[in-house]
């Protein structure tokens, strides 16, 4: 399962790049206007130099048109950058479309296997089932994961499936064991699932023993 990280903090974005995980980005509508005085366009610019993979980019617009013309508009920034489109009767037009003309789509806001049947026919390149919110109202996120891996992998589709809004790091190996193909995960997610005290305990006594210990340069 490849990494995402699921912010438009540049910051936090410079920082998971360095621990050489990452393959991708994926921001949305609200995680852009949490970055102040920012233009959207420059923050998906200036991600696209940051990583190289496929950055999401969603659309605000309502009808298919509106849509297309923003994801065309979109991917001009740079061939990297994945439109993401609501899971809505135009959005599904809209895929269509823009796949047609080799725009890669991730079809966003996935709540049910049939939504994402939908999604998967209509030619997106990734679909994005929302684990978290679907855990908040009492379903079960990761069955959602489990379901759709097994219909992509049954039929062949090569749509790929990105885990998302991911809460904590259980989300993480849960959406891996499931088979998703990506999880896309918060700055904050990513620093839990790096720690575990029984390695800040091993490793303090690692340094502990090995103080006094002869070395070739001192
Ligand atoms: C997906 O690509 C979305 O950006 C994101 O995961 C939404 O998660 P949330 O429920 O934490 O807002």
């Amino acid at each position: 399962m490849k990494l995402f990280i699921d912010t438009a903090n540049i910051e936090e974005i410079k920082d998971v790049e360095r621990w050489g995980v990452l393959s991708g980005v994926t921001t949305n509508p609200s995680l852009i206007a949490k970055e102040k005085d920012v233009v959207f366009e420059e923050v998906i610019r200036e991600i696209t130099s940051i990583v190289d993979g496929a950055i999401s980019a969603e659309v605000t617009g309502e009808t298919a048109e509106e849509m297309i013309a923003e994801g065309r508009a979109l991917h001009s920034i740079h061939e990297n950058v994945v439109i993401k489109v609501p899971m809505t009767k135009e959005g599904l037009i809209a895929i269509r479309e823009l796949e047609g003309e080799g725009i890669a789509t991730n079809c966003t806001l996935i709540f049910s296997v049939n939504q994402a049947i939908l999604a998967i026919q209509s030619g997106a390149s990734y679909v994005s089932p929302f684990i978290g919110r679907l855990d908040d109202i009492g379903s079960d996120g990761i069955e959602l994961v489990r379901e759709l891996a097994s219909i992509i992998e049954h039929y062949g589709y090569d749509t790929k499936i990105i885990a998302a809004s991911i809460r904590h790091p259980l989300h993480v190996q849960q959406a891996a064991l499931a088979g998703a193909h990506i999880a896309t995960v918060p700055y904050k997610v990513f620093q839990q699932m790096l720690a575990h005290p029984l390695t800040d305990r091993g490793i303090e006594q690692f340094n502990k023993d090995f103080e006094g210990t002869k070395r070739i340069n001192g």
